[in-house]
């Protein structure tokens, strides 16, 4: 019997196989519960006599670990390969995964920047958390302006805020370098306001400006026009109305053609035809002089927007407050822009 014990020791170690059937026919053959060599062996045990009871019992408990061990780990090679073999079906559709989209103020604020791109405007940054002069004095703020108040900016000391337009990025451009300029100013801006539909403490801008010789109200009506055309498509008509900005003389609103009703009157615009888009105006000496540069060499036009505004008018959004939200049903809608 010893002699069997050592011919199964060899024929185990010697048992290679990739193939699940023949593995399993192998775990019956020495270890199946009715006839297997194995187990027979084992029953045989209490006929052994007592002298060779401890080695036949060491080297029979070695063959059924050894057998068993085998055994498992030749399931495991005949697993993987059935799945490739077998299991793997190439005609079946692969599991959906999500696709993320850009944010709208991003699509938009980019559609912004290579509208201006375009016809040469360079991209300039500033930082959020600005100086009295770059965002109040000198762009000709009178000390008692309210906008400088608590009500509209978010003060950190007398003399530091956050941000209220991006204007202050223009200061720090005009200061830096010399005219001609052509600069946008994408960005984060910050005011003291209530939230609501149509308002919030934190908004986008992007804010223009053109400096040269010879800079006039026409160049700057002209390029307006070209940015609403481009945006809102080839019929937008724009009309200035006469309006006020400590920095810019003359001054002005732009309203573009209503979108949804092509100028005729509707609820959306209020039956005026027209939707108001942003602020412009002729650079004030005052500020080109505050920022180095000769105002009696060159002029400028300024205008500035906010982001929010033009995507609220653009993808028809009746709240503002949607933006910032992230509810994925509203922001999976602009998935296919860019
Ligand atoms: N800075 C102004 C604002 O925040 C916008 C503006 C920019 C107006 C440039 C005129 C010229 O509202």
């Amino acid at each position: 019997m010893l002699a069997k014990v050592e011919e199964l020791l060899k024929e185990v170690t010697a048992f290679n196989s990739t193939v699940a059937e023949e593995v399993e026919q192998f775990r019956i053959r020495l270890l199946g519960s009715k006839k297997g060599e194995i187990t027979a062996l084992l029953k045989e045990f209490r006929n052994v006599p007592v002298e060779q009871k401890k080695e036949f019992g060491q080297k029979i408990n070695t063959l059924k670990k050894l057998a068993q061990e085998k055994i498992e780990e030749l399931k495991l090679g005949t697993e993987n390969n059935s799945t490739s073999n077998h299991d793997l079906d190439l005609s079946m559709p692969a599991a959906p995964f999500e696709v993320g989209g850009r944010h709208p103020l991003s699509v938009v604020r980019n559609e912004i920047i290579s509208i201006f791109n375009r016809i040469g405007f360079a991209v300039s940054e500033g930082p959020e958390i600005e100086d009295d002069w770059h965002n109040f004095t000198a762009l000709n703020f009178p000390e008692e302006h309210p906008a400088r108040d608590m009500q509209d900016t978010f003060f950190i000391d007398p003399k530091i805020a956050l941000r209220t337009h991006t204007s202050s990025v223009q200061v720090r451009v005009m200061e830096n370098s010399t005219p001609p300029i052509r600069t946008i100013s994408p960005g984060r801006v910050f005011r003291n306001e209530a939230i609501s539909a149509r308002a919030h403490c934190i908004f986008h801008q992007v804010e223009g400006l053109y400096i040269d010789k010879d800079v006039s109200f026409a160049d700057l009506k002209q390029t307006l026009l070209y940015f609403a055309k481009e945006m809102f498509g080839e019929q937008t008509k724009i009309r200035l109305r006469p309006s006020y900005f400590p920095f810019t003389e003359p001054s002005a609103e732009v309203d573009v053609s209503c979108q949804l009703c092509s100028g005729k009157g509707c609820n959306v615009c209020k039956h005026t035809g027209f939707l108001e888009i942003m602020g412009c105006g002729m650079v004030d000496p005052n500020v080109l002089e505050n920022a180095g540069i000769d105002s009696t060499i060159y002029s400028g036009f300024a205008f500035g927007m906010g982001i929010e505004r033009i995507t609220m008018l653009k993808y028809q959004v009746n709240d503002l407050r949607h933006f910032f939200e992230n509810d994925l049903r509203f922001l999976k809608q602009f998935k296919t822009a860019y």
